[in-house]
């Protein structure tokens, strides 16, 4: 589907952003990994979540909805059934790397992974790994691509330190951690996303932080009553993107999560001069058991260009298109260095987005690692193309409210993955005085 975006007048009012996703797909693996009921209220409505809720249920899940909310009754940490055929992941990545955490703990049982096309193109090893030096097999397609299968066992402590600075992969050996013998270490190279370490303490589990290692100790079970998943920071970010860009703009944000780990695109933007208000969780060593919450006030000005260094990138991985973006509109060059995994998100997104803002009218340039942006003040207009990816569909959209001539979105229906409202709220915000 193609979708235009004009040029806007302010946009004005308030949004409140849809829930997380990374929240939501980690509330019902955690729920489905759980005996007792668990009720989870605010899921994310979208695609990807769906696929989780899907997966869960074939693991043996009972998912109600009453009243809005989801009430999961889970199978527990060891005893997901068998399973006839492939569970399909669509193209959640989150899934298709959480999910084996729990499934190798599954005692001689096999599980096979598959998705979109998407998913076929997105390494697996970076998860393979770590299971099997905890005793598990995993039998990827080419070695490292889906579709895989998993075959469970009962596991044994690591101490592995990560590769790359990725929270799917942490977060994998962490639930793998919770049915292991001992202690396991997972050593980040810079922190990243913490919220399975933050539903995990939720749940009763020993889990700390210690010299940029998080430690989990085994547990026989899960106790989460409820819970409460906030507003997608990351979705936010695009509503957050529009109001600095927009001539004029001053808008709220309701009910946002700013939990340090997710907060960096903010820590960014006002390094560009952007105005945004909020009451930001400050980092810190302790894991804590819940997400902090805020409304954040956006105000429309003029930007400055940064740089953004490898240690910054996973706080704002999923918003680094949008650093692009606002590198475009901004005086002097914005460049993105050490982001190498953006190659091998939805899409490969360092071209998509260079390739992408260079048809409105930008001036970037692809690296190894990241881009660099020469701002020019602002956009032309044209079409861009999803490449099928969400956060690349939802910046065309931005672009286009801040551009002089409008943009086409070729491929507008991808954002429903994670905002499938997305258009509609710009619309709305474009209408109110
Ligand atoms: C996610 C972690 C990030 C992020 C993805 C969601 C998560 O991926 O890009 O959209 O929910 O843990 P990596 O951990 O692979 O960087």
């Amino acid at each position: 589907m193609n979708r235009r975006f004009e040029p806007s007048g302010p946009l004005r009012g308030e949004a409140t952003p849809p829930a997380d996703k990374s929240i939501s797909h980690r509330a019902a693996l955690l729920a489905a990994m759980s005996i007792e009921p668990v009720r989870i209220r605010n899921y994310l409505d979208a695609e990807d979540t769906n696929s989780t809720l899907a997966a869960v249920r074939r693991l043996g899940a009972l998912v109600e909805e009453r009243d809005g909310e989801l009430i999961v009754r889970g199978t527990g940490l060891r005893e997901a059934p068998e399973l006839d055929g492939p569970i399909d992941v669509g193209n959640a990545g989150t899934l298709m790397r959480l999910l084996p955490g729990w499934l190798a703990a599954q005692r001689g049982r096999s599980y096979t992974l598959d998705g979109d096309a998407s998913i076929r193109r997105r390494p697996v090893d970076r998860i393979a790994e770590p299971l099997r030096l905890m005793g598990a097999r995993i039998d990827a397609t080419d070695g490292r691509l889906p579709p895989f299968t998993v075959h469970g066992t009962s596991l044994e402590a690591i101490d592995y330190r990560l590769p790359v600075a990725s929270a799917q992969v942490k977060s994998c050996v962490l639930l793998a951690a919770l049915t292991a013998s001992g202690t396991t270490r997972v050593i980040e190279p810079a922190p990243s996303r913490d919220h399975t370490e933050r539903m995990l303490a939720a749940a009763g589990v020993l889990v700390t932080r210690e010299d940029g290692a998080v430690c989990v100790v085994n547990t026989d079970e899960l106790e989460l009553d409820e819970i409460v998943v906030p507003g997608d920071l990351s979705s936010a970010a695009f509503l957050i993107a529009a109001g600095v860009l927009v001539a004029g703009s001053r808008l709220v944000v309701r009910d946002t999560n700013v939990n340090w780990t997710r907060t960096g695109f903010l820590r960014i933007l006002e390094r560009m001069g952007g105005i945004v208000v909020g009451d930001l969780e400050e980092p810190s060593t302790e894991i804590a058991t819940s997400e902090p919450v805020c409304d954040l006030d956006v105000a429309h000005g003029p930007l400055v260009g940064t740089t953004v260094e490898a240690d910054e990138v996973p706080l704002a991985i999923d918003e680094l298109p949008l650093v692009a973006l606002l590198g475009c509109f901004a005086e002097g060059e914005t460049i993105v260095r050490g982001a190498q995994e953006l190659r091998v998100k939805e899409s490969d997104r360092i071209a998509g987005i260079v390739e992408g803002l260079s048809g409105l009218g930008g001036d970037l340039e692809a690296t190894e690692d990241g881009f660099v942006v020469r701002g020019t003040g602002g956009l032309r207009g044209g079409s861009i193309a999803s490449r099928g990816d969400h956060r690349l569909a939802m910046v065309g959209a931005v672009a286009g409210l801040a551009s002089t001539e409008g943009v086409e979105v070729v491929g507008m229906e991808a954002a429903a993955v994670s905002y499938p409202g997305f258009a509609a709220d710009l619309a709305v915000l474009a209408q109110s005085r």
